[in-house]
This record gives C-alpha cells, structure tokens and sequence, in this order.
C-alpha cells in the first residue's frame, strides 16, 4: 500500500477530524503510505485543488475540532450533478469522470467517510473499479452494520442540554416546551436525549402519534400537579394516517428536507389550552466539538479503516458489534437502515416510566 485517498461526505459530523487525524496517523506511522486528502466529497476529484497531501502536520491539532478539513457536500452526488449547459440548468451523470481522476492518483485505497447516501455511491463506484472502503458517519445513527456511528453521542448530548435548559423555563412559566430534533426516519436522538434529559413526551418516527393522546398525557401530568411539560419531537415524527412535514420539498439534487413538526404540536396544545412554546434545535446538534467517545469511536474507525485497506478489504464498511471494531460488507450493511425497534430496551423503559409516545 502506497498511496491512499480519503474523502468526508454527506452532513458533517462531530468526529470527521478525529477520523481523518487517525488515518493519516496509522498510514504514514504504521504503513508508511501516502495520504491524500479529497476536498469537498466526490467533487474534489474534477474541482481545481480539489486534492491535497496530507501528513503529520496537516492533522495536527484537528482532534479537537467540529466540521471537517476537507470539506464535504451533500449535493455532491456524481450519478447526478447540476450543471448550466449551453446556459440551460441540467442534471448529468459525471461518475465516469470522478472515477478517471481517481485512476490518476493512483490509489491503493479510497475512505470513504459518510453516511447513507455517501457510501451509496461508494459502492457503486466499486462497481466501476474503485477500491472503496466506508467508515459510517451521522448524527442519525441510521445507518446499518453496525451498533452505533461517531457523531451520534455528541449530538444526543447537546440534545439532552437543550432538554436541561428548557426544563428550568418550562418549570417557571407552567409551560409545555417542544423541542424538535434531526434525526430523519430515525428517532435515535429523540428518543436517547428524550429519555436522559427527562422528557415525559416523546414522538418518534417510528411510532405515529395521536394529537389528542399527546394533549391527554399533559392534561394527566396537570392533574397530578405537574404544571409544565417537556416534549422531544423528531423532526421526522408523524400523526397516524398523517405525513411527515416537510419546510422543503425534494427534487432530483435535494432530499426533502423535514421540518416544522414541532410547531404543528405546540400548536395543536395551545388550541388546547396549554401555553406552548418551540425550540428546533436545527444544525447546533451537528456543530463543535466531539463527545470522547465519539473521538474514541472516529479514531478507532479511521485506524481500522487503513488497516482495512492494507488487506485490500474494498466494498466493506467498518462498524461497531459488541463494542469490537469489525468490517462488513457495504451493500450489506446498507441494505437495511437502523430504526428504533418497538421493543427495544429505550422505548420499553421509557413507556415503562410513564414517559408518552403519543400512540396511547
Ligand atoms: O443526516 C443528518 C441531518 O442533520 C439530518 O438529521 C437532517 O435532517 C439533515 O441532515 C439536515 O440536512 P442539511 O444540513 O442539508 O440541512
């Protein structure tokens, strides 16, 4: 192994630096290996300076920090990028392109960091001849193969925080406080900030909800006296027979984006004569600095990814089982994305400590 290539795609995530850092560090201390660094996803392969060595002192530093050195994009989709041609907005397939300028640096290996839709396209870069290996990355903590991705804990903390701050209002004015979470269609950070920072309503994607079950549970906690209420909503929540609410719709460069759930139930509650009010807590849940055990996490992923590569492991993904570094397969692993199970252990210990999901 000589020479390898490693790329942050998709949302950024607290971790990325610390994924970067470790790889670096393991090429050129363990494998004496190149590294190169590519910028902004999958489009630093046909941008000018898209591409830029990186040793020691290029991570240097970086453990510590939110984001990413390398940039990423979340548009950045080769099978379909926007383009003007003869002054006319097109939609092209560039992938022929991406996969020459990889062919050119000569990689022994690509690591690819990202979620879902960026290891999509890893995978079918494979297919193409790109010696590709994933390492998961999301606040979501959707993906499949593995138990839990970097970027996940840190978000759940600020989460929790936010939980903690809108607690000591909620108690002051009588208030029922919403707080809207990210999370996609999957409500892990819902439901694990929900359950450690105390929410007694919880609604997730996973489990559509009824308005007036949700009213019903503030009107029991006014009645045993507790004057206030707390509620963590994902942002991909949905009533029974109802849809997600989306502040933007998807087209073929964008994925709907979700939105607004939030203010749907506070308003909801105020027609009921609860006084509400909402925080979204938006893009603050992706943003600074990394929990330690999600720098623990990113470290041990982008040192395993690098070993991975020197086995010539390529279409495979490291992940998390049983608190062991593995690899599996891509395709695999992304065939199925992870949910909160209706069984699992969070969701039975909330429900059995009278916390709502709205679907009573
Ligand atoms: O996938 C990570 C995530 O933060 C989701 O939780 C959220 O729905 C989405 O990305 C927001 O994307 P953007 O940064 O494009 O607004």
């Amino acid at each position: 192994m000589k020479r390898i290539g490693i790329l942050t795609g998709g949302g950024d995530a607290p971790g990325l630096n610390a994924v970067i850092r470790a790889a670096v560090k393991t090429a050129i201390l363990e494998f004496n290996c190149d590294v190169l660094g590519i910028r902004d996803g999958y489009d630093g392969f046909i941008a000018q300076a898209g591409i830029v060595p990186l040793d020691l002192n290029a991570v240097r530093g970086i453990l510590p920090r939110g984001g990413t050195i390398l940039g990423t994009a979340n548009r950045g989709n080769p099978y379909a990028r926007k383009v003007i041609k003869d002054g006319v907005e097109t939609v092209v397939d560039v992938s022929d392109e991406i996969v020459q300028g990889i062919n050119k640096l000569g990689l022994d290996a690509l690591l690819v960091v990202g979620g879902d839709g960026t290891l999509h396209i890893a995978h079918e870069l494979f297919q193409k001849g790109v010696p590709v290996i994933g390492i998961p990355k999301t606040i979501d903590n959707d993906i499949g193969g593995t138990e839990v991705t970097f970027g996940f804990d840190t978000a759940v903390n600020i989460a929790m925080e936010a939980l903690d701050r809108l607690h000591t209002t909620a108690e002051a004015h009588h208030r029922v406080m919403v707080l809207e979470l990210m999370g996609r269609d999957a409500g892990f950070i819902a439901l694990h900030a929900g359950v450690a920072g105390g929410a007694d309503v919880i609604l997730l994607p996973e489990i559509p909800f009824r308005y007036e079950s949700v009213a019903g549970k503030i009107k029991d906690r006014v009645e045993l006296g507790s004057m206030f209420s707390i509620l963590a909503v994902s942002e991909g929540a949905k009533p029974m027979g109802g849809e997600q609410v989306l502040s933007r719709q998807g087209d073929q460069m964008y994925s709907p984006r979700l939105g607004g759930i939030g203010h749907r139930v506070a308003d909801y509650l105020e027609g009921q004569g609860f006084e509400s009010r909402v925080t979204v807590l938006g893009h603050l849940q992706r943003g600074g600095t990394p929990t330690a055990f999600d720098r623990w996490l990113a470290t041990r992923y982008g040192a395993a990814a690098v070993r991975l590569a020197d086995r010539g492991g390529y279409d495979r993904m490291v992940a998390l089982s049983g608190g062991k570094v593995i690899d599996v397969k891509l395709d695999e692993a992304l065939a199925l994305p992870r949910r909160v199970q209706l069984d699992e252990d969070g969701v039975v210990t909330a429900r059995n400590m009278g916390v709502s999901f709205g679907d009573g």
